[in-house]
């Protein structure tokens, strides 16, 4: 009759294990793991946009998510976004304005518009 001792690891062992399991697929599965999001964080504080707009918060400007979710399945959005974020302007989410952003390469405003656009909201 040998009763393995079982101690206190091996008992905690699955669990630890199941805990990682779980914490590498909430990782995987996180939006912020996301390499396009990762990208447009990237340019959105190089350009300066991160002072008035956040991803998933209202800030002075709409949060981006509100953006992508208004011109879902339009397909003039990257252009008319692209123009916009040089331009800047206001209007279309209340009386706040955007002002002009003229040091925002024509390439970065029209990758900006993309990954905006890009978010599942
Ligand atoms: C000084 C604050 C401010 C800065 C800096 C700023 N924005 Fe904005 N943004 C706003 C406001 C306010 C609006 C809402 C304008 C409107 O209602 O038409 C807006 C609107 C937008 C929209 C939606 C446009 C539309 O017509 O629906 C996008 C996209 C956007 N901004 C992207 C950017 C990007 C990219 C940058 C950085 C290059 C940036 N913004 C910098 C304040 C700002």
């Amino acid at each position: 009759m040998n009763h393995l001792p079982s101690s206190p690891i091996t008992r905690r062992l699955p669990w630890a294990m199941l805990a990682l399991l779980a914490g590498g697929f909430a990782v995987f599965w996180s939006p912020k793991a996301n390499a396009d999001t990762a990208q447009l964080q990237t340019l959105l504080q190089r350009n300066n946009c991160s002072a008035c707009h956040l991803i998933d918060k209202r800030k002075y400007g709409p949060n981006l998510n509100e953006v992508a979710a208004r011109y879902a399945g339009n397909a003039g959005a990257v252009a008319l976004l692209a123009t916009k974020i040089r331009a800047g302007g206001s209007g279309v989410w209340g009386e706040d304005m955007m002002p002009p952003q003229p040091t925002v390469s024509e390439a970065d405003a029209r990758t900006l518009a993309e990954l905006i656009l890009a978010l599942k909201p």
